[in-house]
């Protein structure tokens, strides 16, 4: 048993015991981050907070939901929506929480990606945050079967369809995952167990790793300038901030952060409470019916550009493409041939590769809401082609860029 005085105050009591004055300093006080930075490096910490909205509003639905196929939509639509006072209005946070969270992932993925913050000693922020990207995706896939309403059900049956991995047939396979020959009690039940517990606790365990990643390459900067963080923190230390490249994480930063939160909640609750409806689907207010096929299926816009690039092929060549596309962003830092980390506006050919990317993913989107027929499906083809061919030019192009 180690040796202990008497503390003189509670922080010093705790000190003693958990060393928080420690954790304080490598985490808070002394965690650096660069002076050259905009409001794009706030998009982390909002993340975060939706991430928290996300937790607290699905903790309140988790109250009177019930995750049985006789009673999962009334659940929804009759003791949540009408019933229970103010459930309308959790069901509405969770909902456009549910959708805002990927438009603030893709925000900060193609900041990532335009300041080349996923290179030499960032390679494992990049990682965390794309399998982070793969849980939100499965959460939010999981989360869409528990209203049990028509997209619910026909979702579920289409991509655990997909598991049958096309003309290998592989039909056990798909009964394996739905627990039954369609979607039914114990899919629902094994889905409402994936959303509400195990990908919840993935996410963050996972939102440990990325910060933890995050702490010693420190983050990146917007001129890709190299900083010598500790000569930084020393002039810093010594009083001479205003010389310095480095302000610390709290509370100076945190105050920046927090500023750039509070516009986006006031984004958020504007959408909350006068523009909600983009968040649900029409279809999804009509129970789950086995018998009846809707015209149209198709997924929440944040995974119509990957359904688009399954779209346009044959059945096999389809389910390559899309197998492609949900790895694909994960190789990036090995991808990538180019040692420099500065904006891609500043990067050759790259700079192309960069906003041909952001556009063709934005007509990918575009194309998965629409029917597949006549020009939009030949538009959707050649986006998908465009896609792949980006993928495969990226180590061509970045090798013969010239080292800055
Ligand atoms: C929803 C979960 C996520 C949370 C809570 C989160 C949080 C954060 C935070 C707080 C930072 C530091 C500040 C900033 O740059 O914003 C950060 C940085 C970073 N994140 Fe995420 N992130 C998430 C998802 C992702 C995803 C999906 C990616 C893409 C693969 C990603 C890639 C990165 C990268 C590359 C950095 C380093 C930025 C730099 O060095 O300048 N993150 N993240």
């Amino acid at each position: 048993m180690a040796h202990f005085e008497k503390a003189n105050s509670l922080n010093e009591w705790f000190d003693q015991r958990l060393g928080v004055n420690t954790l304080q300093r490598v985490l808070a006080k002394e965690y650096w981050i660069p002076k050259d930075i905009n409001f794009l490096w706030a998009m982390g910490m909002v993340l975060a907070i939706t991430f928290g909205i996300l937790l607290i509003s699905g903790i309140f639905l988790l109250m009177y939901y019930q995750p049985n196929v006789d009673l999962a939509f009334d659940s929804v639509n009759y003791t949540i929506m009408q019933e229970v006072g103010f459930g309308w209005l959790w069901r509405h946070v969770h909902a456009v929480a549910a959708s805002v969270v990927f438009l603030i992932i893709y925000i900060h993925m193609f900041t990532g990606i335009y300041y080349g913050s996923y290179k030499k000693g960032r390679e494992l922020i990049w990682i965390s945050g794309m399998l982070l990207f793969v849980a939100f995706s499965a959460e939010a896939f999981s989360g869409y079967m528990l209203p049990w309403g028509q997209m619910s059900y026909w979702a579920g049956m289409v991509i655990t369809n997909l598991f049958s991995a096309g003309s290998l047939e592989l039909n056990g396979v798909v009964e394996w995952i739905r627990g039954d020959y369609v979607p039914a009690q114990a899919f629902l039940t094994r889905f409402f167990m994936l959303h509400v517990l195990l990908i919840p606790v993935a996410i963050m365990a996972l939102i440990g790793f990325h910060f933890g990643a995050l702490r010693l390459p420190h983050v990146n900067n917007q001129n890709g300038t190299d900083i010598d963080f500790e000569e930084e923190a020393a002039k810093y230390k010594s009083g001479n901030k205003a010389a310095s490249k480095v302000i610390a994480f709290a509370n100076d930063f945190m105050s920046k952060d927090m500023f750039v939160v509070a516009v986006y909640l006031v984004f958020f609750f504007y959408l909350v409470f006068w523009n909600y409806a983009f968040a649900m689907d029409p279809v999804n207010f009509d129970p789950a019916d086995g018998l009846v096929t809707p015209a149209h299926i198709y997924p929440e816009w944040y995974f119509l550009w990957s359904y688009e690039i399954l779209r346009p092929f044959s059945k096999d060549i389809g389910l390559i493409a899309f197998a492609f596309a949900q790895v694909i962003f994960v190789m990036l830092p090995f991808l990538d041939r180019s040692p420099n980390t500065v904006p891609a506006n500043r990067r050759g050919l790259f700079k192309f590769w960069f906003w041909a990317m952001l556009v063709d993913m934005i007509v990918l989107t575009a194309m998965g809401k629409l029917p597949p027929a006549g020009i939009f499906s030949t538009i959707g083809l050649v986006a998908a082609l465009v896609f792949i061919g980006l993928w495969l030019v990226l180590p061509i192009i970045t090798k013969l860029e010239k080292k800055l």
